[in-house]
């Protein structure tokens, strides 16, 4: 074909739209790549970990045990509980160590404390006070004041040592991850309000989380049980024969206890303080080992003692 007019414009309108094509698929191809590109700013979780523990293997945990059945998770899962997203923000690696393996209890200050004894514990958290680390996760000083000491409505659930490290990474992961803006805005609490709303107030809790101030006419068995409530002990000890994360305590005073090698021990002073100070020595038998925090750095004798003399009174 000719142009006799020699315009020739229909030539010129096709190069032209061949053009816009190739240029089309160019920034098509360049997107694509920019899509596959791993992180976009995004953290990934074999990149996070808490210890020894990664965020990896701490998603299967998470999985396993079926948190989502009752939690949400960047808005997945059940709303029963409360979102998991930034909750170790807000509470820290310390709040989490002391809350997980005894659930059905909120920790109080001086779990918190034992917890943040562990290196690992404060080397995640980046301090090694309690005044400090309140500083840096105010939603555990929040939780302490709130709740501690005081039941919760998770069940108990049968962690090792290990899983919840693992747990930990997992939760430090998500809490690192962008997920622009959710959850909302926490409403702490809610859980609470709604259960009140629906079945009255929960029964109060017996025991107020109050600093121990003991009246002078206090006798060492009242001390004690105060003192074994302010420590958290009370979320793994039961004192009615209830079998919670560890033993409970009634009865046991010169009882035979038997232990995972197959001896037994009459549980007298010196087994019962030393059970207290360094729970590795000896492990009662079918509970687990490593669970139970060693006090011995957190009490005076008197203290142990008197959670001794406690003890005792237990029938
Ligand atoms: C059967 C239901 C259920 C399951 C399963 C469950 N939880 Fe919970 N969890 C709860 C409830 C209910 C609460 C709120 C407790 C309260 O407010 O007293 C809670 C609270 C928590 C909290 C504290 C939340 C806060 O407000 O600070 C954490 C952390 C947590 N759960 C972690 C987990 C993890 C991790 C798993 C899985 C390994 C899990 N939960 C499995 C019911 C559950
Ligand atoms: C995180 C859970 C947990 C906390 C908190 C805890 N314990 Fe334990 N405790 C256990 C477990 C599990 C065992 C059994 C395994 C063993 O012997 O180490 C145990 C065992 C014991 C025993 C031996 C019981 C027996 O039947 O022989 C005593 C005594 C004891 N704990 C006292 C305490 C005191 C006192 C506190 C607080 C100052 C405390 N525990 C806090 C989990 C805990």
């Amino acid at each position: 074909m000719s142009c006799p007019d020699g315009s020739c414009k229909e030539p010129a309108k096709r190069s032209r739209a061949l053009i816009m094509l190739g240029l089309m698929m160019l920034v098509f191809i360049a997107l694509s790549g920019i899509s596959f590109v791993k992180t976009r700013g995004q953290v990934t979780p074999d990149t996070v970990s808490f210890a020894t523990h990664n965020a990896i293997d701490g998603k299967r945990i998470f999985q396993a045990y079926n948190c989502m059945g009752c939690h949400t998770m960047v808005g997945n899962g059940a709303y029963f509980a409360p979102d998991l997203t930034k909750e170790y923000a807000n509470a820290g690696p310390a709040w989490l160590a002391a809350f997980l393996p005894s659930a059905g209890g909120w920790p109080t200050e001086g779990a918190l404390k034992t917890q943040l004894l562990n290196k690992d514990i404060a080397a995640d958290a980046g301090v090694t006070t309690i005044a400090d680390y309140y500083k840096k996760y105010p939603g555990a000083k929040e939780r302490v004041e709130r709740r501690g000491g005081k039941s919760s409505y998770m069940p108990n659930l049968p962690f090792s040592t290990d899983e919840v490290g693992k747990l930990i990474a997992f939760l430090k992961y998500t809490s690192e991850m962008n997920t622009e803006g959710w959850p909302p805005e926490i409403k702490s609490g809610n859980l609470e309000k709604r259960i009140e709303l629906a079945h009255g107030p929960s029964a109060p809790a017996a025991t107020a989380t109050a600093t121990p101030v003991a009246p002078v006419e206090m006798t060492p068995a009242a001390h004690g049980k105060q003192l074994a409530t302010d420590m958290g002990c009370m979320a793994c000890h039961a004192t009615d024969g209830k079998r919670l994360v560890g033993p409970a305590w009634n009865g046991i005073y010169n009882s035979q206890v038997k232990l995972a090698d197959g001896s037994t021990v009459i549980a007298d002073d010196a087994y019962l303080t030393e059970s207290i100070m360094q729970p590795g020595a000896k492990t009662v038998e079918s509970y687990p080992k490593g669970t139970m925090p060693a006090y011995g750095t957190l009490m005076t004798d008197d203290d142990v003692k008197a959670i001794v003399a406690y003890i005792k009174t237990l029938k």
